[in-house]
């Protein structure tokens, strides 16, 4: 969500003459979106701001000025310490405000304008030099930003945004706000769009993307987000859809179904359990037991048999017991994950959790990390392996780091490397795998499809 904030950033800023540089050293203004999600994530802004320090003061010293702004949620969780702290941060913006980016990119160029730069920080505190915009406004940020433009085969595309599930152990809910759907109608416009540009695969983003219910495009009442996709298969050129991240207690009927009958939905799914023990899923109010998640997860592979599954898991969350994590690894074994996501419980201020008794350890998070990692990377591996000697479909997305190479995606997500002769970007080739990493795979190209995803071999080869 970030990476697409990030990209809808630079379009906004795009009529005020500005453009992404490389060369941090070139900017003349910086802006950090920022992730509040862990402790780790957060305290990084305060160190990035204080090296961001030192350039303005050379830019200073060179005549030229640094603007420096903070997005994204810790800026919305922490935007008056932020001012506070870091005097010379010259605008603070949530992520429900960005469309305002140019007001405010304005606004701070008037002031450098008009000398504020001869105060010192300090002095700048203390005049209240600075922009802040956290508000959730009213008027969804959507309906103020220009269509985005297609960067390569496979693009974003934000359908629904915010959370209202709480989650004890979660942030997003406070910094994310309230759970929010696009209307379908816009939402198939801009894919529309995407795929004129010349992308062929599209990921739907939202926090709690399942729980997407929009206006419908055609007739009245809400669609779901089976019912976006069966109208997003039908563009012509879209040849695959994905969509993060899901929430199992959303995982509805109507979605299960669109996987068994859409071809270009490709058959891997992020489906974040967090741990497979009731007691502790009850206590991070997830809403769902492990035998239900077991439960859905047992229906989705009935309809898609080659379906693969990713997830998110956090150990040591309050309470945790040896029996409790016991239970997280029977889960882990017993559904098997081709990759995933895990962390040790990180207390966030002014969530529930941070407040439970029976905090863990942290050696006795890290040794239950340690365990699971082990696990979850024998599965990732085994599955990997287990691919080669297999055809796959490659949607060819970049030029490899090594000349001679191109990289794209698997249906089941890995990077796949192939040599440059297969095709160029934007193909989908057939390509054996030849060899694996941990996190990747090598192949030759054994044919290249058309535009009709029925024709590529998506068989699962596990
Ligand atoms: N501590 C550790 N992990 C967390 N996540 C969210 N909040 C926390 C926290 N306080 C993890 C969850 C979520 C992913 C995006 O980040 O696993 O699914
Ligand atoms: Fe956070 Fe996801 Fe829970 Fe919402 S559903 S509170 S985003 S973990």
């Amino acid at each position: 969500m970030n990476v697409y904030d990030s990209a809808r950033m630079t379009d906004v800023l795009a009529p005020l003459g500005y453009e992404p540089t490389e060369d941090q050293t070139q900017a003349d203004m910086v802006v950090l979106n920022t992730c509040h999600i862990r402790e780790k994530a957060s305290e990084k802004v305060f160190s990035e701001l204080g090296r961001l320090r030192e350039q303005q003061e050379e830019n200073r010293e060179q005549g030229r000025d640094l603007i420096i702004a903070v997005a994204g949620c810790v800026a919305q969780a922490e935007g008056q310490v932020i001012m506070d702290r870091s005097p010379w941060v010259d605008i603070v913006l949530g992520p429900q405000t960005y469309h305002r980016l140019p007001e405010m990119v304005a606004r701070a160029e008037r002031a450098a304008a008009q000398d504020d730069r001869r105060y010192t920080t300090n002095e700048r505190r203390l005049r209240g030099f600075g922009i802040l915009d956290t508000e959730f406004p009213a008027e969804p940020k959507f309906d103020h930003l220009p269509m985005p433009t297609a960067q390569g085969p496979s693009a974003f595309l934000s359908v629904q945004e915010g959370c209202d599930k709480f989650c004890t152990f979660c942030v997003v809910p406070y910094t994310r706000g309230a759970e929010y759907s696009r209307p379908a109608s816009d939402i198939l416009a801009e894919a529309r769009k995407l795929v004129s540009d010349g992308a062929r695969e599209l990921t739907l983003l939202g926090q709690n993307v399942n729980a997407y219910h929009g206006n419908a495009a055609q007739g009245t009442g809400t669609w779901g987000l089976g019912r976006l996709i069966r109208a997003l298969a039908d563009i012509n050129g879209l040849d695959r859809i994905r969509y993060t991240t899901s929430h199992p207690r959303d995982l509805d009927d109507e979605l299960i179904t669109a996987h068994a009958d859409i071809p270009q939905l490709m058959p891997f799914l992020h489906l974040p359990v967090q741990s497979g023990s009731d007691k502790i899923l009850r206590a991070m109010n997830r809403g769902h037991t492990g035998a239900e998640y077991r439960a859905k997860v047992d229906r989705l592979r009935t309809a898609v048999p080659d379906l693969v599954l990713s997830s998110d898991f956090i150990v040591g969350f309050p309470h945790e017991s040896d029996a409790d994590f016991a239970d997280t690894m029977a889960l882990v074994r017993d559904v098997g994950f081709i990759q995933a996501y895990s962390f040790k419980y990180s207390p966030r201020p002014g969530t529930p959790a941070s407040a439970m008794e029976s905090q863990v350890p942290e050696p006795v998070k890290s040794e239950r990390l340690a365990i699971l990692q082990e696990e979850l990377m024998r599965q990732q591996n085994a599955f990997n392996q287990s691919c080669i000697g297999k055809t796959m479909a490659v949607l060819l997305d970049r030029p490899g780091r090594q000349p001679g190479q191109l990289v794209g995606r698997s249906p089941f997500m890995q990077p796949v490397h192939v040599p440059a002769e297969a095709g160029t970007v934007g193909d989908i080739v057939h390509a054996r795998i030849t060899s694996c990493s941990a996190t990747s795979m090598a192949a030759i190209p054994v044919g290249k499809t058309g535009h009709d995803p029925l024709t590529t071999d998506r068989t699962c080869p596990v």
